[in-house]
């Protein structure tokens, strides 16, 4: 195991599990160090060409579905090369991890937490969640999850089962929960039980409509962007984005100024 700096680790972790249902995959790695210093909303750089290859190059980042112990869960889709070989991976191999990074959410000290999700952007939620629960056990934290189709929530079926979670579910073809954006869900939940603080992550076009509701309904909002990686610790600057404050050069790193930002500092 590579010790980076107090709070980074590389280590060669032991799949403990994996399966796959269509292109939807759930992995459990032995993990300890990462899992002890973890915040929801971070993320591992997964090395997913095989032994004595080097294609891709890159590794792969994936967000921190779960810690449990030492386990470090991820949830995700087969999309190309790299989720392609993950997905080939069988429990007892070894897998090159590096984490956790990024900055992560900050748990407010609210009352009501509103975590909204689209597609694989539901994933940090189940950590966020967990974390927000053992800080404050009286907070009321309801999750408004969007997909296309029903099929796309199905590897997230684990947040209905948690019992501090209120769930609700939106998708864009009717085949589960609201027939419409999620963005609707969060309006009527807003409206019903009050205003409260906001965890985002999903599709770019979804996350701006939130972050825009949000400034005009005076709630703090954080959003989790997703960009392109190559080295995941602000080396090669490939994850810039432009951010809204003009001072300096405008642009942002998503791997290590994020991938949690105020939404402001994103969409003024
Ligand atoms: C901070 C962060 C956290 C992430 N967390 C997760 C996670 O928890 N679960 C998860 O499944 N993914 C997550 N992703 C996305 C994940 O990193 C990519 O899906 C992965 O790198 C694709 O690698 P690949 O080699 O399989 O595909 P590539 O060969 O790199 O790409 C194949 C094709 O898929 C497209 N593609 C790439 N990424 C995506 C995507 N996210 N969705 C749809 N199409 C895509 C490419 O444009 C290309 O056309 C995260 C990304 C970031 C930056
Ligand atoms: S991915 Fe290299 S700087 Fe962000």
């Amino acid at each position: 195991m590579t010790h980076y700096e107090k709070t980074k680790y590389q280590l060669k972790g032991e799949i403990k599990d994996i399966c796959c249902r269509d292109e939807y995959c759930r992995i459990t790695i032995e993990a300890p160090a990462i899992c002890h210093v973890a915040k929801p909303g971070q993320f591992v750089m997964v090395k997913t060409s095989e032994e004595k290859s080097n294609d891709p190059l890159f590794r792969r980042p994936f967000s921190i579905h779960q810690v449990t112990g030492g386990l470090l869960i991820i949830l995700f889709k087969i999309v190309g090369r790299g989720t392609s070989n993950l997905a080939k991976m069988k429990a007892g191999e070894l897998l090159d991890v590096i984490g956790p990074l990024g900055k992560g959410f900050h748990v407010a000290n609210e009352q009501r937490h509103y975590l909204v999700g689209g597609g694989m952007g539901i994933a940090p939620l189940h950590f966020l969640a967990e974390t927000i629960s053992r800080y404050n056990q009286e907070s009321e934290i309801v999750a408004l999850l969007g997909a296309r189709t029903a099929k796309e929530l199905d590897v997230f079926s684990q947040l209905n089962s948690l019992n501090y979670l209120q769930v609700a579910l939106s998708t864009d073809d009717g085949t589960a929960g609201h027939h419409g954006l999620v963005i609707d869900l969060l309006e009527r939940a807003v409206s019903e039980r009050g205003p409260g603080v906001v965890y985002c992550c999903g599709p770019w076009p979804m996350m701006k409509a939130i972050a825009l509701y949000c400034r005009d309904k005076k709630m703090t909002c954080q959003v989790s962007l997703e960009t392109v990686m190559a080295c995941g610790v602000g080396a090669c600057l490939g994850c810039a984005v432009s951010g809204s404050d003009v001072i300096g050069d405008g642009y942002l790193h998503v791997c290590k100024d994020g991938p949690v930002f105020e939404a402001e500092k994103i969409w003024l």
